[in-house]
């Protein structure tokens, strides 16, 4: 196929995406975007067995902190949840471009009381969640904790309401005393955690006996990643938590994803063009590999609420020296 054609068939995403387009406007996204293939080329392989180390993970969520540190929107970093009528909640007017992931955090936790709860949050990215929870649903405290510097250092820099707190924290290791919390969150950062026993037992130790722990990411069905259903489902069993609740909201997200790629694919388009094409398979838009493993039924967002199983005990002794 000459280029002449092939630019015919598939015009470059960045023309779509100036538009700036907002959900409503799904439909004027070109079908032949959410036609595409799920590539894999030299790089992007190379790409994915990267992000599989810690250090790397690590550096590029510190590379995100820093790329985003002086700006005020782009506050979730998630993919999103898209329920046909789903009941409208209020939002400040410019957090509105990101309604759908704000909208993960508020399904996630609308079978929790929030008012006058303790909550820890792991993982808080930029804080748009913890903020939307913390502004509108009355915690006592909200802690919400992230494993990268320079993303916590940014939220910190922006006003944040009453209650909130933000700290640094690895997920298996958080600076609280046991018993301290009654609603542990997880937004989309199970995928990035190797060890999910050891994330699991120090929820237990950080909440309540009575507490809730509600998570939301997708999932591989492959049994070899270390990201599989099937092993976290494993970690779980084996832990000191109970399912409460398992949902799978994986064509939730699919829509989320349709809907919210163009406004995507515009933050993309500002990004030097050699970045351009890793950023695409990595930042959940029609165009990830992901969307395609979940459209396929290789991939699955579930949310689980667990809580904690009678009798159950911290699976550390309180009192040590990670103490608030
Ligand atoms: C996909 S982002 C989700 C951010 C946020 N929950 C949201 O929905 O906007 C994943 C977050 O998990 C954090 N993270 C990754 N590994 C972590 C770990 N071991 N401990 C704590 N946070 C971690 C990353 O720094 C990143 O901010």
């Amino acid at each position: 196929m000459s280029a002449a054609s092939r630019s015919m068939r598939r015009p470059p995403f960045w023309r779509f995406a100036r538009k700036r387009q907002t959900e409503t406007k799904i439909q004027e996204m070109p079908p032949v975007l959410k036609a595409a293939p799920d590539r894999r080329t030299w790089d992007t392989l190379l790409w994915q067995r990267l992000w599989r180390r810690k250090i790397a993970r690590r550096m590029f969520y510190e590379l995100v902190g820093l790329a985003l540190m002086g700006r005020r929107d782009m506050q979730v970093l998630n993919c999103g949840y898209r329920e046909p009528g789903y009941p409208a909640f209020a939002l400040r007017p410019e957090w509105e471009i990101e309604r759908l992931g704000f909208q993960l955090y508020h399904r996630l936790t609308r079978s929790v009381a929030m008012n006058g709860a303790d909550v820890i949050e792991i993982g808080c990215g930029r804080g748009g969640g913890a903020r939307f929870l913390a502004e509108n649903f009355g915690p006592r405290s909200y802690w919400a904790t992230d494993n990268s510097r320079l993303l916590i250092a940014g939220n910190r820099l922006r006003r944040r309401p009453m209650g909130l707190r933000f700290r640094f924290a690895r997920a298996d290791r958080v600076p609280f005393k046991a018993a301290s919390f009654d609603i542990g969150l997880s937004v989309e950062t199970m995928h990035c955690l190797s060890d999910k026993a050891a994330f699991l037992d120090e929820m237990a130790r950080v909440l309540r006996p009575a507490g809730r722990l509600l998570i939301a990411d997708f999932f591989y069905q492959r049994d070899s990643s270390p990201s599989a259903l099937s092993v976290f489902k494993k970690a779980v069993r084996e832990s000191a938590w109970e399912v409460d609740d398992e949902q799978d909201w994986t064509s939730n997200t699919v829509a989320s994803l349709e809907a919210d790629s163009p406004r995507r694919f515009g933050e993309i388009a500002r990004l030097p063009r050699m970045i351009r094409k890793y950023v695409l398979s990595f930042a959940s838009t029609v165009e990830s590999p992901l969307y395609h493993q979940l459209r396929d039924g290789r991939a699955a967002y579930v949310h689980f609420a667990l809580s904690l199983r009678r009798g159950s005990r911290p699976a550390r002794p309180p009192g040590d020296e990670r103490l608030r």
